[in-house]
């Protein structure tokens, strides 16, 4: 299990530790690791000594046998596991952040202040990073793993966090900071330099790399995924109609990629298995005549060289 952009680990103590709890009650002897991660200059310190109870708060590790904890400083905008080596992966409040900042927003800290050209370079980095974040997820994750991400977003209605009624929290820091500017606390500079690297995506921006555009040429847009509890996940509808090796429209390649992973891994399907051998055909044949030139012979008979030719 790894949480990606844990800070300190204190908020999510309890709920990390009723989770591999869980699992212990369901599999007594398994080994479980647990990974937190976050940015290289994140306090780890304080994450481990919360998690082994050197702290006032209740903490995990030492309830759980057979359970290693660890942490990895690598941004959720790399990979950080190997393929195929995570089963759950969990992540709460932390993608927003974006891994460039664009040019300064020059009217606003953040970019829900933020108008025109400033806006849209803010949505387009908003977009990529969103898309490897999630590409790279689908690479470190078992066939099966789970991901859960709960996200800092617009809804429909507009409403993010610290805008939802009334008192707006950036418009307030905004407003402060232009008061230092304007009293020559700081500079204008220094008032336009400063911006929260963050960018609130709307439900259409978070469910694109999921359904979205076309990615395959010729066919339709797929209409874009809506479920009312906002949740991302392949509905249930599109897992049960994936037929085996089939890139779906309208689907990220990399999500295409791990569904065929789960349907090829079944064994009892025959047709998936003619079809991963039909596809690893080559490869088959390239280490074939790698073994057979290994015991000296070649694909028509023995090595020239073992004869005396040169
Ligand atoms: C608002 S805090 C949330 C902390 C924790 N998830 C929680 O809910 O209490 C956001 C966290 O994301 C981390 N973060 C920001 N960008 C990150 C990145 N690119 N990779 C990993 N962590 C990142 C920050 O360092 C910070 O710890």
């Amino acid at each position: 299990m790894a949480y990606m952009g844990c800070a300190d680990g204190g908020t999510s103590i309890d709920m990390i530790g009723g989770a591999l709890r869980y699992v212990r009650e369901r599999a007594p002897s398994r080994p479980l690791t647990m990974t937190y991660t976050d940015l290289p200059r994140n306090d780890f310190s304080q994450v481990f000594q919360i998690v082994h109870g050197q702290t006032d708060i209740p903490a995990y590790a030492a309830d759980i046998d057979n359970l290693f904890v660890f942490a990895s400083g690598t941004s959720f905008h790399q990979r950080i596991f190997p393929v195929n080596s995570l089963n759950f992966g969990f992540s709460a409040t932390a993608s927003h952040y974006i891994s460039e900042r664009p040019d300064p927003i020059t009217s606003h800290v953040h970019m829900i202040g933020a108008e025109g050209a400033e806006l849209t370079a803010y949505a387009e980095q908003g977009r990529a990073d969103w898309e490897r974040i999630l590409s790279c997820r689908a690479a470190g994750l078992v066939s099966g793993g789970r991901l859960v991400l709960l996200n800092f977003c617009r809804d429909e209605e507009g409403r993010y966090l610290g805008g939802t009624e009334g008192v707006n929290m950036f418009h307030t820091f905004d407003r402060l900071w232009r008061e230092m500017a304007d009293d020559g606390t700081i500079t204008m500079a220094e008032y336009e330099a400063t911006v929260f690297p963050q960018y609130y995506r709307d439900v259409t921006e978070c469910s694109a790399p999921l359904v979205g555009q076309p990615r395959l040429p010729g066919r339709p847009a797929a209409r874009p995924y809506r479920n009312p509890r906002h949740r991302l996940s392949l509905p249930p509808r599109l897992r049960a109609a994936w037929r085996p090796g089939e890139v779906r429209q309208g689907i990220h390649p990399d999500f295409a990629v791990l569904e065929r992973k789960r349907v090829l891994r079944r064994p009892v399907e025959r047709p998936v298995a003619r079809r991963a051998r039909r596809n690893h055909r080559p490869l088959l044949r390239f280490l074939r005549n790698l073994r057979t030139r290994k015991a000296g012979r070649s694909r028509h008979g023995l090595r020239p060289h073992l004869h005396g030719h040169a």
